[in-house]
Formats: structure tokens, C-alpha cells, sequence
């Protein structure tokens, strides 16, 4: 069985992805680590992650896999080097290549082979797996996703002014992000859409299980 979870940043796809993964005793496959993976092995050698004829050479040199949720990058665990600001705007500009996309596309479809899958991304139901059992669209509103950035980074709620930047940004990226002209976020046509901004972590988990759940007792498979 294949589960899909997209959607933007922030909305809480992670936290929810690897709570599902966990539960169903599925493998929970990251594909905005895989990204930042690649983006990492760019920026330790310099590349710039934006430009095409730089990246293309060295994709043959690079291998991605997943262990017991940590992602191995040429046999190193990379899980704790991938979350930098830097390999961030590196992993949103090496994901504009489109055969950055084809080639890690790929890789992504080959996990089916390791059996149920929970797949987290921006174009896992549109893209990479169109024929997934169940796909879900999980969002939030920009003043939600900011304010829950804001509690992340340890910043006071009552702080506007930081809160008007990162509400900013985060336009600026939903907006980039969706219009971009390949695999641009939006959800697929059949994707079940859950908006999370009046919604716990439990409430958001419950709602996905029981779908799931009850689509199953009455038949789907
Ligand atoms: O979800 P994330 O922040 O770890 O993703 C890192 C970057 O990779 C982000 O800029 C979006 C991009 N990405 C993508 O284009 N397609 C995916 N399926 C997953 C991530």
C-alpha cells in the first residue's frame, strides 16, 4: 500500500507522516530529505545547487538511501547535516531541475519495492506515485504555519514584527513553490484535503486513521 502526504511547509507533514509510518508499521519515505541530501553533497563541493550543466555530472557519483529512518548519503549518515538554513535554500534550488526531479523521482519510485510505504513530499500523489492507495493534502493557513514556526525557533508569539517576516516568507516560498512549471505544489485531483489549522497533531493522525480505516472495512483496497 502506498500513502501520499503532501502539501507546504510547515503545515506539519513530517510530524504526521513519520506518526502514520510508525503506526502502520509502514516505511516512511522523506523525499524532501532525499533534496536535501543531494543539496548537501553540492554545497560540500562547492557546486552551485541552481545551475544545471554544474549538477548533472556528479548525480551519477551520488548515492541516497534510507536506514531505520536515517537518511545515508554515499554510506554517511547525513540525518543531522541536512537541516541548515544553507542546505535548505540549496534543496530549493537544486529542486528546480527538472532532471534533478526524474532522477530522484526514480529513486523514490524503486522504495516500492520495500514494501507499504508512507511517501512525504511536495508531488508524491501528482508525481511520483499517481496511482497511491490513499493521498492526502495536508495544509495550513500562512498565519498558522508562521505562528508555529515562531513557538519552533523559541520566539515569543507576541513578537509581530518576526512574525510579520516569517509570514512573509512563507507567502513568498507557497507562492514560488506553486507556481513553479515543474511538479508545482498542488493537490492532486484525487487527494483528500486536510486543513490543519484549527487541528491538533491527535486530531490531524485520527482523521488520516480513520479514513483509512474505514475505507477499508468497506472494501477498498
Ligand atoms: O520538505 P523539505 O523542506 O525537507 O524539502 C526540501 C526542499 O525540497 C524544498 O525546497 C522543497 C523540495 N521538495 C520538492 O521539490 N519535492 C519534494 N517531493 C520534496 C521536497
Amino acid at each position: 500500500m502506498i500513502i501520499t502526504i503532501d502539501g507546504p511547509a510547515g503545515a506539519g507533514k513530517s510530524s504526521i507522516s513519520k506518526a502514520l509510518a510508525e503506526k502502520l508499521g509502514f516505511t516512511y519515505l522523506d523525499s524532501g530529505a532525499m533534496y536535501r541530501a543531494l543539496a548537501l553533497y553540492l554545497l560540500q563541493r562547492g557546486i552551485d545547487p541552481g545551475d544545471q550543466e554544474q549538477v548533472l555530472p556528479y548525480l551519477k557519483a551520488v548515492d541516497i538511501s534510507f536506514r531505520n529512518a536515517h537518511i545515508f548519503l554515499n554510506s554517511e549518515d547525513v540525518s543531522g547535516l541536512i537541516r541548515t538554513p544553507e542546505v535548505d535554500s540549496a534543496s530549493s534550488a537544486v529542486s528546480r531541475i527538472p532532471a534533478v526531479r526524474k532522477w530522484l523521482t526514480r529513486l523514490q519510485q524503486k522504495m516500492q519495492e520495500h514494501g507499504n510505504i508512507v511517501a512525504e513530499g511536495r508531488d508524491m500523489g501528482t508525481v511520483v506515485f499517481p496511482d497511491a492507495d490513499y493521498k492526502f493534502f495536508l495544509t495550513a493557513s500562512a498565519e498558522e504555519r508562521a505562528r508555529r514556526r515562531l513557538a519552533q525557533m523559541g520566539y515569543d508569539k507576541k513578537d509581530i514584527v518576526r512574525f510579520e517576516t516569517i509570514l512573509q516568507q512563507i507567502k513568498n516560498r507557497d507562492k514560488s513553490d506553486s507556481s513553479r512549471a515543474i511538479a508545482p505544489l498542488i493537490p492532486a485531483d484525487d487527494a483528500i484535503i486536510i486543513d490543519s489549522s484549527d487541528m491538533s497533531f491527535g486530531e490531524v493522525l485520527q482523521k488520516i486513521l480513520n479514513i483509512i480505516r474505514k475505507e477499508e472495512k468497506s472494501g477498498k483496497s
